[in-house]
């Protein structure tokens, strides 16, 4: 009688924790059986704990073969002068209505991260995830993080990339540093008469914000660019692309709805006059077509997430046809 009692009581926090992991343990009944199986002893802990919810954070092996991306923490790894402000203040504007919370993370310039660094901003993330205890969105300037290799269950990415000519002409616009001077875009856009010198500065590239942290991210070559390709392709549902604003609305309604479900409406509503941008200087055609060559693998880049954006956006007309 005293034992059945005892086990009643520890599966107390055990519902508690399923509550709190997300509703794919419920629609997945064999993995909730693994997980039961496997934490046994963390349970037991669990039972004694003030605050059960503290558990929720699993390590992926302790929870089994569960999704490998947390449909309830999005990151949007902005990159600078792509427009990011716009999703972010839409993603602000929609905590209320949606049910979540927005947490502008902390990280200072520094976006490329030894592992040490990363593992750190993983702990962070699951810190704010534990503290919080709801569906969050997070937003900081940083390279692609691979949570897999830290053991850890994924945040879903998303972001808003640029067209290449006009994201350096935007750099050189707000941020004319003298550190800048032997950058081979910046050169090339204040139409110098020299720029033979000059090298492409690989921290003003979008692409290492997709590849990640290793050193070949900064190397503007094809192992980074397929790097990139594949990492949109398994973390980030969705990449929106600033040009094509709409579109990107839509599908990210579409494919994310519990983020972003009214957010067109609210952009009509909110945003429209906010965010007409000012048109930056325009460069001589010949700087755009150099631009365009020494950006080749941005270019490459910019028109397969803009393709892939489209072939969303096909789908989502071919369901409404079909309904
Ligand atoms: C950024 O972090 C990396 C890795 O820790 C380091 O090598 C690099 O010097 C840092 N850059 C700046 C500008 O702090
Ligand atoms: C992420 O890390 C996991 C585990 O180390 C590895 O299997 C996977 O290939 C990595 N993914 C990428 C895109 O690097
Ligand atoms: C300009 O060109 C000369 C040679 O023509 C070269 O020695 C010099 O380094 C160049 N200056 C810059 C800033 O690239
Ligand atoms: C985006 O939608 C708004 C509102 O429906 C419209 O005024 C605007 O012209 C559209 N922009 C583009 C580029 O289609």
């Amino acid at each position: 009688m005293y034992r059945k009692l005892r086990q009643q009581w520890l599966l107390m926090p055990i519902l508690v924790m399923l509550m709190f992991s997300g509703s794919f343990l419920f629609t997945k009944n064999h993995q909730v059986k693994v997980y039961y199986v496997k934490t046994t002893v963390r349970t037991t802990e669990a039972a004694f704990s003030a605050v059960p919810v503290k558990h929720v954070t699993k390590s992926l092996v302790e929870l089994g073969k569960m999704d490998e991306i947390n449909k309830f923490v999005l990151f949007l790894n902005q990159i600078p002068n792509c427009g990011a402000e716009v999703l972010i203040f839409l993603l602000q504007k929609m905590q209320g209505p949606n049910n979540y919370r927005h947490v502008r993370l902390k990280g200072g310039t520094n976006r490329s991260l030894t592992r040490i660094e990363q593992e750190e901003f993983v702990n962070d993330v699951y810190r704010v995830m534990r503290d919080e205890a709801v569906p969050l969105s997070l937003d900081r300037q940083l390279h692609f993080v691979n949570f897999t290799s830290f053991d850890k269950q994924s945040p879903t990415f998303i972001n808003l990339i640029r067209e290449p000519a006009d994201k350096a002409l935007s750099r050189s616009f707000y941020n004319n540093k003298q550190s800048d001077s032997d950058d081979l875009i910046q050169c090339l856009i204040q139409e110098k008469t020299n720029c033979s010198g000059a090298k492409i500065n690989p921290h003003h590239l979008t692409v290492p914000y997709f590849c990640g942290h290793d050193p070949k991210c900064l190397r503007n070559n094809q192992w980074a660019l397929q790097t990139a390709k594949n990492n949109v392709e398994k973390y980030y549902p969705v990449v929106g692309v600033l040009e094509e604003l709409n579109a990107t609305l839509e599908v990210l309604e579409h494919e994310i709805p519990y983020y972003f479900k009214g957010v067109e409406n609210m952009y009509k509503k909110k945003m429209i006059d906010t965010f007409n941008r000012k048109k930056s200087k325009q460069p001589q055609a010949t700087t755009r077509k150099r631009l365009k060559r020494i950006l080749a693998k941005e270019y490459d880049f910019y028109n397969w997430v803009k393709r892939r954006l489209f072939k969303q956006l096909q789908m989502l007309y071919g369901d409404h046809g079909a309904h």
